[in-house]
């Protein structure tokens, strides 16, 4: 597929996800809930007092892979851009982070998700707070330089087939000294040709277009970044793996072979990391 028909499957797989509603089964999950774990069993990424401030409609459409507002270390007042947004479950955790005088701003390209995420936003009880929501490509962000302090993205960019354009966008819109906070899939190491086009013909789930983690991090070193900082990182699961194979579910995402799944067992890798724009001389 072009890199064109791939961001259009994407959307429309998005778009009809969205127009469903979702449901529970994420298909990113992470660890289980550990005996004395804070974290919730429903999604295994966030604690149960965040899931409290989630409307239904958000956590049903919750495909992310990670917690980014969590350690993003938001502040109040701050401008934070959600990349991806989806079902709109982290603009809301980050908009009760920043606060009456902070700012949040959704993008996604599919535009039945930004419905959702409105919703979401309304049934939170946050219609009055400063949150915007575009529906706009996130490798060409309509977004001014130097905008943000932080920039977050949940399990999106691997299905991005222009990774470069969209760290180069992330550091252009962020103001020096300023953070992005990502949570994401990746490769331990390149995978056999043959079975990477077979992933890639369907742009299987998260995993069509995930990349080895050197490379993907290289990618945003060489857009600017600095003080580039593992914050957490997980092979998946046999079961996670078949789940995010066909994220958002297997009625929009054809299921890749299981025979292909055994092949990339224990190298695909759920990776949270920050990194920062680095501040003005
Ligand atoms: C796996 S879902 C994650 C959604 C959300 N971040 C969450 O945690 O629930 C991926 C989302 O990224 C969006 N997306 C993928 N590629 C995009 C692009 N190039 N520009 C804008 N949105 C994109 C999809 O429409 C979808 O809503």
């Amino acid at each position: 597929m072009s890199a064109a028909e791939i961001k259009q499957t994407v959307k429309e797989r998005y778009d009809k996800f969205a127009a469903t509603g979702g449901g529970k089964a994420p298909c990113c999950p992470t660890t289980k809930k550990q005996p004395g774990s804070p974290y919730a069993v429903a999604t295994g990424l966030y604690m149960q007092q965040e899931l409290s401030l989630v409307p239904k409609v958000a956590m049903d459409l919750s495909r992310g892979c990670g917690n980014p507002s969590g350690f993003a270390q938001l502040e109040p007042g701050e401008v934070v851009v959600d990349l991806g947004c989806g079902g709109g479950i982290d603009v809301i955790l980050a908009a009760h982070k920043v606060g009456v005088d902070g700012k949040v701003v959704g993008i996604d390209f599919a535009p039945q998700m930004i419905e959702r995420s409105k919703q979401a936003v309304t049934e939170a009880g946050l219609q009055d707070r400063n949150i915007e929501f575009h529906v706009a490509d996130i490798e060409k962000l309509q977004l001014p330089d130097s905008f943000s302090d932080a920039v977050i993205s949940n399990c999106v960019i691997n299905l991005c087939p222009n990774k470069d354009a969209v760290y180069q966008e992330a550091l252009r819109i962020l103001r020096p000294g300023r953070r992005l906070a990502i949570s994401d899939i990746v490769l331990t190491e390149s995978i056999d040709p043959d079975l990477q086009h077979r992933f890639r013909a369907t742009w299987a789930g998260c995993l069509g277009g995930a990349i080895p983690e050197n490379d993907y991090l290289e990618t945003v070193k060489d857009a600017g970044f600095t003080e580039l900082h593992i914050v957490a990182r997980h092979i998946l699961a046999p079961e996670e793996l078949a789940g995010m194979s066909i994220c958002p579910g297997k009625a929009f995402t054809p299921a890749a072979a299981e025979a292909d799944l055994a092949k990339v067992q224990g190298k695909v890798v759920s990776i949270k990391f920050t990194a920062r724009k680095p501040p003005l001389n």
